[in-house]
């Protein structure tokens, strides 16, 4: 059986997106319960961080622990990724050792290069491409706030970046009501709109006036205005978001009771003011807790027995 990597939500159906995510959520009530199954036992899965996490390594260590499993985080100072060695022999090598390997880069095609060199599946922490691992968790959050992802209005507010396009990918498989205000040159990739366009369920719009993204949306969403790798750039990006600020004022817009999301780590005082990320609508702390148990979810998928 070919082996299942989670690299894009491009890659996947709505059966297998709606699997993953009941998994997870059973998996959490499970863990909430005291149960404590091992279905990962005698697995390793090796982790590779190029740039910074809090969230998704803990998520991905702790859940490899709850599912009996281990994990072994390995610098790329160790590694040396395609400079030391080159990806198709770090992919079958570490194909020798380990059972699964999740990596956190810089360029796409470096995970889709490890993927095709690993016998073993591959799981994307984020590239500057993507962020699967964190749009699945926002949809198992969203779900128990009891919203439905189909019909779902949902308005992003910044960036047209990883996080962006992954919720543009999303919209290939639920009928999300997708609409993104961004300034002007910052848009997500043409390339995530184009296909989706064609061939998705959802909808997306592009807009520049982020009053009218969040006009009666039932989910407000932002992120960092300046992404991992794109330090050198936070004052220009600074002045460019500046009416792109998610704050009380612009929240009066959308939906009463709609919920407000952060991927985190958040810019206080840029990109989200903290009377909103602190605020009653927030739900950034269930967020971040829910990448634990869509790891898991993910994990055993991926790595599982009946794999
Ligand atoms: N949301 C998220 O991926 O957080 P980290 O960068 O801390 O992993
Ligand atoms: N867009 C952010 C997400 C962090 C989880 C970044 O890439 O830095």
């Amino acid at each position: 059986m070919a082996k299942t990597d989670f690299l894009s939500l491009l890659d996947f159906g709505r059966d297998e997106l709606d699997e993953i995510l009941e998994l997870s959520g059973r998996l959490k009530g499970a863990w909430r319960e005291g149960q404590r199954d091992e279905p990962l036992r005698g697995k390793t899965l090796g982790v590779i961080f190029h740039k910074p996490s809090l969230r998704t390594r803990l998520s991905f260590e702790v859940g490899m622990r709850q599912l009996g499993g281990e994990s072994l985080y390995i610098t790329d100072q160790e590694i040396g990724f395609g400079q030391r060695e080159a990806v198709k022999d770090i992919g079958a090598v570490m194909s020798r050792f380990l059972d699964g390997i999740m990596i956190r880069t810089f360029a796409h095609a470096n995970v889709e290069s490890l993927a095709a060199a690993a016998s073993i599946p591959v799981i994307n922490g984020l590239t500057d491409w993507v962020h699967p691992c964190q749009i699945l968790s926002d949809l198992l959050t969203i779900q128990e706030r009891a919203l439905a992802p189909d019909g779902l209005r949902i308005a992003y507010v910044g960036d047209g970046n990883n996080v962006a396009n992954s919720w543009i990918h999303a919209t290939q498989v639920y009928e999300l009501d997708l609409r993104l205000a961004c300034p002007q040159g910052f848009e997500p990739s043409s390339k995530s709109i184009e296909r989706v366009r064609r061939k998705g369920r959802g909808t997306v719009r592009i807009l520049t006036d982020p009053r009218e993204a969040v006009d009666g949306a039932q989910v407000v969403y932002t992120d960092t205005w300046t992404s991992m790798g794109q330090e050198g750039e936070a004052v220009a990006r600074r002045n460019a978001f500046s009416s792109y600020q998610v704050n009380d004022e612009l929240l009066k817009a959308a939906h009463p009771e709609a919920i407000v999301m952060h991927c985190l780590p958040a810019h206080r005082g840029d990109e989200i003011t903290d009377g909103v990320i602190d605020g009653p609508q927030s739900v950034v702390y269930d967020q971040a807790e829910n990448r634990m148990h869509c790891q898991k979810g993910i994990l055993l998928h991926c790595l599982g027995e009946s794999r």
